[in-house]
């Protein structure tokens, strides 16, 4: 504004500040009376709007405004008018602000009324229950064998899924022919690591680890070449079991087995042992307790045959004592695994162990 169009139109030029402000205000007009109803506008939109009109207050009566530039001219107005000119600055600077006052605490009043609404909660409404997971079936089969074998004065050992040949077989008195190291029983990495075929390989970490005397389970994930059906599954659960000490004999194994399975099933429970083989185990034999649903009559769960079979066991063979730095001559030991999946099949009355790993929701939910 240059001084020649002050001194020709310093009013008209108030009347185009007041004009402009005027046009810009229009959308803001519906805020200038609190008691206006503003249903349908909602509280994004309110926020929005109490930003829209800081930034009019500024554009308007900011340092920077047109209005401001007039004010600076009031000294310049010659003396007989400067009076009323600068009444007029003022009185159109009043109305600008008290046009921009009313709309901001209407819009303040809305927005605190909407945000109180927004966040104000029916304490007489019924709790919305957040669901609940649960534990796999497996896993809670798990920590009650793991709960048992503690109470027997045992440690539980956490063992590798990848082995090298060393723990999954020679070090198990696996000789180099033996069928289970072929690929068509055991999953080999491209590097020639085998998935453990069995909770066995703990045996040799937990002996190099801790030494002799030990006692500890392991229960973990093992992986078998094994086409999927009913009663098999390619990746299962293993608990392994293995005690060894001066003095550690067959009358140990089976007390401690019978304990256990007492423990789990109830203490009416028998167990019998019957001869096996195993490599890393000598003498070997597989372990049946008598059924827990029919105790020993025969029904669908035992085959009718009064026996469920549970897992292998057996005294550690003194190779496997000896790969391990012990001498067979002072200590003996036993070991033991079972796999959990078909107990737990059993437990749950499960026709098919594959249900297991399928994630099925409903079949979940059955055991919520
Ligand atoms: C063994 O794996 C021996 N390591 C057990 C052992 C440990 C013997 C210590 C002596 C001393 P076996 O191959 O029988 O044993 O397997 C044990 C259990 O694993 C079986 O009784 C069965 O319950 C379970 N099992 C075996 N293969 C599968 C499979 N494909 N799917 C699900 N469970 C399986």
């Amino acid at each position: 504004m240059t001084e020649s169009q002050t001194d020709q139109l310093p009013a008209q030029q108030v009347e185009a500040a007041s004009k402009a402000f005027e046009q810009e205000f229009e959308r803001f007009a519906c805020f200038t009376d609190a008691s206006r109803d503003l249903a349908g506008l909602d509280l994004d939109q309110a926020i929005a709007a109490e930003r829209a009109l800081a930034e009019l207050r500024t554009r308007h009566l900011g340092k920077k405004s047109e209005l401001a530039a007039v004010k600076k001219l009031i000294g310049r107005v010659a003396p007989a008018d400067r009076a009323s000119f600068g009444q007029l600055v003022q009185a159109t600077e009043a109305a600008l602000v008290k046009a921009i006052e009313e709309a901001e605490e209407t819009l303040r009043q809305y927005i605190e009324t909407e945000r109180t609404a927004r966040e104000s909660i029916d304490v007489t409404l019924p709790g919305r229950r957040p669901r609940h997971g649960h534990r796999h079936p497996i896993t809670l089969l798990r920590e009650r064998i793991e709960d048992i074998f503690v109470a027997l004065g045992y440690v539980i050992e956490d063992g590798r899924e990848i082995e090298t040949d060393f723990y999954n077989f020679t070090a198990l008195n696996i000789p180099e022919n033996h069928p289970a190291r072929g690929e068509l029983d055991t999953f080999y990495t491209t590097d020639g690591f085998a998935l453990r075929s069995q909770t066995s390989t703990v045996q040799i970490h937990a002996m190099q680890r801790r030494g002799v005397p030990i006692r500890m389970i392991a229960p973990g994930r093992v992986f078998r070449r094994d086409t999927p059906d009913p009663t098999h599954n390619p990746m299962f659960y293993q608990v392994e079991g293995l005690c060894v000490d001066r003095g550690i004999s067959m009358a140990h194994l089976k007390g401690t087995v019978t304990e256990f399975l007492r423990r789990m099933f109830g203490a009416d429970t028998v167990t019998r042992f019957r001869p096996s083989y195993f490599p890393f185990t000598e003498p070997s034999a597989e372990f049946d307790f008598s059924c827990f649903k029919c105790k020993g009559s025969g029904c669908r769960i035992c085959k009718n045959s009064g026996w469920i079979e549970l897992g292998g066991s057996g005294m550690v063979h003194p190779n496997v004592l000896r790969a391990v730095g012990v001498d067979p001559q002072q200590y003996s030991g036993f070991a033991f695994g079972l796999g959990i999946d078909r107990m737990c099949a059993l437990m749950y009355e499960l026709d098919d162990i594959r249900l297991l790993f399928e994630n099925d929701v409903r079949f979940w939910e059955q055991f919520e």
